[in-house]
């Protein structure tokens, strides 16, 4: 086993984004919220690096945190259950999406910090380089200048079960209920198993700190 994942990455990032959802079922109406996103954009969209045959490619990806094998047909039957009792119901819907979050996605001991998922709506040069060789990098920029994290991945594109559900059910959970109104189909997920992670910030300058 590589060991546990490094305490700044946690505090800096895993936490952090815990600390958003936090903020956001605090929030006292829209403007706070989009407040909140915009000031976390990075952390919620960072930049997926992959290289291939289309090329050297950058492009920012949503992403999530998987939960552990163990709770995943659990989180899974109450994401299909949050989803039908709350489909358009606006922001009582957004608060039980929150309140799952919080006990799932961003709850170390349901959770795997170094499992990252997104799903995959394109087919285009980060989907053209995934399937040649599976290796993407993330970079993560904690704002303003905080800290910053290089996490180099090995992906799986999984386009059925547990996952491929979790996967689309997150998205849903969070952008399809609370309107009540489905723009785009399901997608493939992408799996992001993290195997190296390297401290970016201006005071670490690329210190490997995983394994
Ligand atoms: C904020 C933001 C979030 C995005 N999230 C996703 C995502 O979760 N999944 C996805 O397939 N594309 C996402 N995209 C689109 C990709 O960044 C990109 O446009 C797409 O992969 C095509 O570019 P490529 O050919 O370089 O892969 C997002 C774009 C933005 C601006």
């Amino acid at each position: 086993m590589p060991g546990e994942p490094p305490k700044e990455y946690i505090d800096l990032y895993f936490l952090e984004r815990r600390r958003i959802v936090e903020a956001l079922l605090k929030a006292k109406g829209m403007d706070e919220i989009s407040d909140l996103i915009y000031k976390n954009s990075l952390l919620l969209a960072p930049t997926v690096a992959t290289c291939g045959p289309a090329g050297v490619n950058a492009a920012p990806f949503m992403l999530s945190f998987m939960v552990k094998e163990e709770y995943l047909e659990e989180a899974v039957g109450k994401m299909k259950t949050i989803i039908d009792e709350m489909y358009g119901k606006g922001w009582r819907a957004m608060l039980e999406a929150a309140k799952f979050l919080l006990d799932y996605v961003y709850n170390l001991e349901k959770s795997d910090p170094l499992t990252l998922v997104s799903h995959l709506m394109s087919k285009g040069h980060t989907y053209r380089n995934l399937v040649d060789n599976g290796r993407a990098t993330i970079s993560i920029l904690i704002p303003p200048d905080r800290g910053a994290f290089e996490l180099r991945t090995r992906v799986e594109i999984v386009e059925d079960g547990l996952v491929y559900e979790y996967a689309n059910l997150l998205h849903d959970m969070i952008h399809v209920a609370p309107e009540g109104e489905r723009s785009h189909p399901w997608y493939p997920a992408l799996v992001f198993h993290v195997e190296e992670i390297y401290d970016n910030s201006f005071q670490k300058l690329g210190v490997k700190i995983y394994p």
